[in-house]
């Protein structure tokens, strides 16, 4: 048995909220990172942490871990990982995901976004860089069945060329809620070079003389236009769907991934032939966070398959990240395009709601 322990025992990391228990769709679960991790049959959910002694006792009992510790520190210096998740807050996890590090530990999922500055971002690029070092990452459905065959069928050629993605996920912030969107677009994507972000953000208040961003902006409309002319949308519509308009269809998962649904046109008719998909993958396989860590699993396993889809995601991590520093780049340059290497260094999103932050 390989040997995991969770950092960050609030909602994603040990208590899935009532809302989404109730009305995500049966691929969303075991979603908690310390429900995923001992649904896997070879992990020992070995240790948990949370600095909220309440929050951590109440984590321990549920799951019935004895060894509890106020702060990562302490774990990591008690306990021999190899497999470690990330359910903080934003603020503060590139430091905890280098402390892990560089203590040894090799197989990090971790929730998103991944940090909060430009410069943090750097530095886990240069961890990544080794090579040893696999990643997976909050924005879990890029592991689930119905979006891979999506995703499949719309670059599979029957329907012409890809190309627009959108992921509609409603009038969302940029740090809560797009990292998503973000994701999505990006697997649907495929490899596909980004040429440059447009966005056009509100609610952004910045600090005096700083590119230090305090609140979580609303993205009021966003582009990632990749090389080929590809691009992917965001905006407020309402919904929770990922769009994928090839030249003769458009396909799309429908609300979080409760079903698939193709309009195809053909022929004179200029109107769509609208149908639902229900073969080609298991709409009840439990995925959720489980997914990501099967794929940390095999990777530390050997598995040549999970290593070379677990580098293709972690470049998805990083681009995504790049993108989200780009969208602040364009807004505050009036929404022009900006290509991810001509990101100010200095940007910090701090991301704060009330008292919180994303
Ligand atoms: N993947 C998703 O669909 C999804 C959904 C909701 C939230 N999130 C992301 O997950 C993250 C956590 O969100 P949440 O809703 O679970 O928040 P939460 O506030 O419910 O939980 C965060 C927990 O981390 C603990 N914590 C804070 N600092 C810590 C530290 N240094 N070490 C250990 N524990 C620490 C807090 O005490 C708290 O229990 C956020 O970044 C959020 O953006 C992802």
């Amino acid at each position: 048995m390989r040997r995991a322990a969770v950092i960050g025992c609030g909602r994603m990391g040990a208590f899935t909220s009532p809302a989404v228990r109730e009305y995500a769709p049966a691929c969303w679960f075991p979603l908690a990172h310390a429900e995923a991790v001992q649904a896997h049959g070879d992990l020992e959910l070995a240790a948990l942490c949370d600095p909220s002694a309440e929050g951590l006792a109440r984590a321990q009992a549920h799951y019935g871990v004895a060894r509890g510790y106020a702060d990562h520190l302490s774990l990591l210096k008690a306990e021999e990982l190899d497999l470690v998740t990330v359910a903080t807050r934003t603020i503060g996890r590139a430091g905890i995901i280098a402390d892990c590090f560089d203590v040894g530990v090799r197989a990090l999922h971790i929730e998103k976004p991944l940090c909060s500055s430009v410069a943090e971002l750097r530095r886990i690029e240069a961890m990544e860089a080794g090579g040893d070092l696999f990643l997976t990452y909050g924005t879990v459905r890029r592991f689930f069945p119905i979006y891979r065959h999506a995703v499949t069928l719309a670059s599979g050629g029957d329907y012409g060329a890809l190309r627009e993605i959108r992921a509609t996920l409603g009038q969302g912030a940029l740090y809560w809620t797009h990292p998503h969107a973000v994701d999505l677009i990006l697997m649907a994507a495929g490899g596909r070079r980004v040429e440059a972000v447009q966005a056009r953000l509100a609610g952004v208040e910045r600090a005096a003389g700083a590119m230090t961003i305090k609140t979580d902006p609303v993205i009021e409309a966003a582009t990632i236009w990749f090389e080929d002319g590809v691009a992917g949308h965001i905006g407020r519509s309402p919904g929770m769907d990922l769009v994928l308009s090839c030249q003769s269809a458009e396909l799309t998962v429908l609300n979080d991934g409760h079903g698939l649904a193709i309009s195809d046109y053909s022929g004179a008719n200029p109107y769509p032939d609208r149908q639902s998909v229900t073969v080609g993958f298991d709409p009840e396989a439990p995925a959720g966070t489980l997914a990501p860590i099967r794929e940390l699993v095999a990777c530390l396993d050997g598995d040549a398959t999970a290593r070379r889809s677990n580098a293709a995601n972690r470049r998805a991590i990083l681009t995504g990240q790049h993108i989200l520093f780009a969208m602040v780049q364009s807004h505050l340059e009036s929404a022009r395009p900006v290509a991810l290497d001509a990101v100010d260094p200095a940007i910090v999103i701090e991301a704060r709601t009330g008292g919180n932050n994303a």
